[in-house]
């Protein structure tokens, strides 16, 4: 592994491509707990149901879990990944639903990002068929220029720019999900 001029950490290659250190551990760590933070004091004596997206969603899940200090549950639903032509498409399908019984609770749909939304908006309207109480959606991260569907995002970890990101629970063709921090493509500008 070649390190050039930063440290060992920050420079991982997947797939032969050569990726740069974007966030942190520590910088994720604290933006998690403050969300956790947040979603414990808005939902005090109340019971959320936090529904994690898969795959890419389960690492930013398991951390938000932990920091959050009320009782809460915890299912996942999966959908249909097509890569590029989801998007063109506009189809999402749902592989895999919730077993819980979210009719009359409080769902917290937990993504690991939102890119051109298409996904949460699909979410959203189909956990609301099932009817809960309330409806909360929490995203690592928010591609916000990549943005064309619009759902209300309440818990946001980070807004980027139109980058490509891998690591923390982010895949490059399934690879890279088990790196504890995010990395770009080496070259890509984040600012
Ligand atoms: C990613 C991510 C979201 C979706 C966001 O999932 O986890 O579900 O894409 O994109 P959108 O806003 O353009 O809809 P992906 O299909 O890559 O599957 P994965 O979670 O298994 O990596």
């Amino acid at each position: 592994m070649s390190t050039s001029n930063l440290a060992k950490s920050d420079i991982v290659y997947c797939r032969g491509e050569k990726f740069r250190l974007y966030l942190d551990r520590e910088t994720i760590a604290n933006r998690v707990a403050e969300l956790g933070a947040r979603i414990s004091a808005d939902y005090e004596g109340r019971v959320p149901v936090l529904i994690g997206v898969l795959n890419g969603s389960f690492m930013f899940l398991a951390d938000l879990l932990r920091s959050i200090e009320i009782e809460c549950e915890v299912d996942f639903l999966k959908l249909s990944s097509y890569g590029a032509s989801k998007i063109s498409s506009g189809v999402v399908r749902e592989l895999k639903k919730i077993d819980a019984d979210i009719e009359g609770r409080d769902v917290i749909i937990v993504e690991d990002i939102v890119d051109t939304g298409l996904s949460m908006q699909f979410i959203v309207d189909r956990i609301s068929e099932d009817n809960p109480s309330s409806v909360r959606t929490a995203t690592l991260l928010h591609k916000h220029e990549a943005t064309r569907v619009e759902s209300q995002l309440d818990y946001v970890g980070f807004r980027i720019k139109n980058l490509f990101v891998i690591g923390y629970g982010l895949d490059y063709g399934q690879l890279a999900r088990n790196l504890d921090q995010i990395y770009i493509l080496d070259g890509e500008e984040p600012q």
